[in-house]
């Protein structure tokens, strides 16, 4: 997919039409300041595709919600395809930094390519939202003032799977089967802490590269190791090929299938019925039902004609915390230093419930236990309270 340049005109024609019922602002803070550029930088072709449009929707919707400005100004887009792939990174987020020279850079969905965005965006000092990657580095060894994350770290809802496992004595051995690359093995890592801590043994650990989806090998050898369950990160489309073939593999009914909450989150519809009963961690769930959360649902099956899932609200959030900061420094985003001040003392008043920055620029927040019921990731309980990082990645950012 090309750039595209997106004015705030299209916008507004898009919304109207997708019926986000949008108000103009009440107070319009500066009529001739020049509009701030955003930088989307999100896979929007291949298995992470649904994801980065569910994020551009949910950014669009927060912004839409502060009428369609930022901190009085007007905004516009400009986009770029990142194909989930990490060789094509530093060319594709520098077309939007040096060559575009947008104030803020939002992206990615993938821990590979989320790392290379950050050694440009670190270096030129871009302020930088990450709206999804977990890579734990961002908020870790590689963290830096100009850059936040508004999802969560890899580390964290492995962690709290982990720790609900070695509750339940009947779960001793777990086999791990996952992508094997930065957000598989970070996962892995939160699910291992969590689950050891509580005496639970990892029995084997199987790989297979992203994004492939053939399975078939790697089902054979957990049904012959028969563990009491199977801890697996998937995402997208590859999740639900990855429950489909579980479930058709004969395994669903005989091991129980764990992750976090990636493995199920909006893929219900692809996967059917082998989804039905899977238990996940995150920091979302599809019944909160709070009234933060169902507002927010109205309104963004109201704009887009369908359900959001985690990856909207963290697209939302970003919107949220970027609206905030500039909101309180009147549209001055070339002074980044008082815009990253800004965004520190936010609280965002999340669907997922409120959360702030760790000191590391990552959020600190509940992870939930979720289950898959009918066409829900159901909310079943608190697994870990306003969990912040992984302990090794907050000792390894030194913010300067
Ligand atoms: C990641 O690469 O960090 C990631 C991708 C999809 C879902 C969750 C994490």
């Amino acid at each position: 997919m090309k750039n595209k340049r997106f004015e705030r005109r299209d916008f507004l024609k898009g919304a109207a039409a997708a019926g986000a019922g949008l108000a103009l602002p009440g107070r319009v803070l500066s009529q001739t300041a020049a509009k701030i550029k955003l930088g989307l930088m999100l896979p929007y072709t291949g298995t992470y595709a649904p994801l980065g449009v569910a994020i551009e929707n949910g950014f669009r919707l927060a912004l839409a919600e502060s009428g369609g400005r930022l901190g009085g100004r007007e905004v516009e887009f400009y986009k770029v395809d990142d194909e989930s792939e990490p060789a094509k990174a530093t060319d594709n987020v520098n077309r939007l930094v040096t060559r575009d020279k947008v104030d803020v850079v939002i992206g990615t969905v993938h821990s590979g390519v989320a790392a290379a965005m950050i050694r440009v965006t670190k270096e030129s000092g871009t302020l930088h939202i990450i709206p999804n990657a977990g890579v734990g580095a961002a908020t870790g060894a590689l963290c830096a003032p100009n850059i936040v994350r508004t999802s969560f770290s890899n580390w964290q809802p492995g962690y709290a799977m982990g720790a609900v496992l070695a509750q339940r004595k009947s779960v001793r051995n777990v086999v791990t089967l996952t992508w094997r690359y930065a957000a598989g093995e970070e996962s892995m890592k939160g699910f291992k802490d969590g689950y050891s801590k509580g005496g639970g043994t990892i029995a084997k650990e199987l790989w297979i590269p992203f994004p492939n989806v053939e399975f078939q090998a790697l089902l054979t050898e957990i049904a012959s190791v028969k563990p009491d369950a199977v801890y697996s990160f998937f995402a997208g489309g590859g999740a639900a090929k990855f429950l489909r073939d579980y479930a058709q593999a004969g395994l669903k009914d005989k091991i129980p299938l764990v992750g976090p909450g990636f493995l199920t989150d909006g893929v219900l519809e692809a996967a059917g019925p082998s989804a039905q009963g899977i238990e996940t961690c995150l920091h979302y769930a599809d019944n909160l039902n709070t009234r933060r959360d169902n507002d927010f649902r109205a309104a963004y099956a109201k704009a887009y004609r369908m359900q959001p899932d985690v990856y909207a609200v963290q697209g939302y959030d970003s919107g949220l915390l970027l609206a905030a900061a500039l909101k309180s420094v009147n549209g001055s985003i070339d002074d980044r230093k008082a815009v990253v001040a800004a965004m520190e003392k936010v609280t965002v008043d999340s669907p997922r419930g409120r959360w702030r920055l760790s000191k590391a620029h990552n959020p600190v927040q509940d992870i939930y236990l979720r289950k898959v019921v009918g066409t829900e990731n159901k909310y079943v309980g608190v697994a870990v309270k306003a969990l912040d990082d992984d302990p090794a990645s907050i000792a390894a950012c030194k913010m300067s």
